[in-house]
């Protein structure tokens, strides 16, 4: 069973939809923990030991925050650049979280079609989150394309909402069992795009 974390990052709680429900969807998960960022830490003053003794006792470190001018909220920045230490994440004798896996779950303002070159944003999903991918290559986990619903500021229908929220559930339940098919969901442009193409068969 793999032990999953869930580094959850809302500087606005209370007045999230999207992301509430999402964590509300996996938080009784068995083998899931889920660290709230801005919970702990509402000053930004990060506890890197604490922080690392979290990444080292989990196989699955996950992102989740809705999108925030293309990147993501402030604190994931912040927590990049203090937990992820040279000699620990990184370097020659950096690999404590060598064969982890790494991805972002996120939530979008914007409708899938904005996000291609022709599209208002000009980007892709995937070339905006490229810097994290960057990351978890630097640091030797094995990167997996964002779980990501896109077009939320058009206020989704509940169902839809609902449907998202137990993909990820299920999603997060296929990788803590095992049955993810980790080569072609590496492929996949996201996660949910096609939960049971990346499920392992019997
Ligand atoms: C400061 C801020 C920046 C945002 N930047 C983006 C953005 O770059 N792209 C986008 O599609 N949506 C953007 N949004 C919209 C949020 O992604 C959206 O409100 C959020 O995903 C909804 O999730 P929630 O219900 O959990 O808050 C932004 C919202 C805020 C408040």
């Amino acid at each position: 069973m793999k032990k999953i974390l869930i580094n959850f990052a809302h500087p606005a709680k209370g007045r999230s939809n999207i992301n509430a429900q999402f964590r509300a969807a996996v938080e009784n998960i068995e083998g899931v923990t889920i660290n709230d960022l801005y919970a702990n830490y509402p000053d930004f003053l990060i506890d890197v030991a604490r922080e690392q003794k979290l990444c080292e006792s989990h196989d699955v470190i996950i992102f989740q925050h809705p999108f925030y001018w293309y990147s993501t909220p402030a604190i994931v920045k912040e927590w990049l650049d203090l937990v992820l230490e040279h000699g620990w994440a990184y370097g020659k004798t950096g690999t404590a979280l060598k064969d982890k896996w790494c991805f972002q779950a996120i939530s979008a303002g914007g409708d899938a079609t904005t996000y291609r070159v022709d599209g208002a944003n000009q980007f892709t999903i995937a070339e905006l989150t490229s810097p994290m991918r960057a990351t978890a290559n630097l640091c030797l986990m094995e990167w997996l394309p964002p779980f990501a619903v896109m077009g939320v500021h058009r206020g989704l229908p509940t169902e839809q909402v609902t449907g998202h929220a137990e993909d990820y559930r299920r999603l997060i339940i296929a990788i803590r069992d095992g049955v993810l098919d980790k080569d072609k969901a590496q492929q996949a442009e996201f996660l949910n795009a096609n939960l049971d193409d990346i499920m392992l068969r019997a």
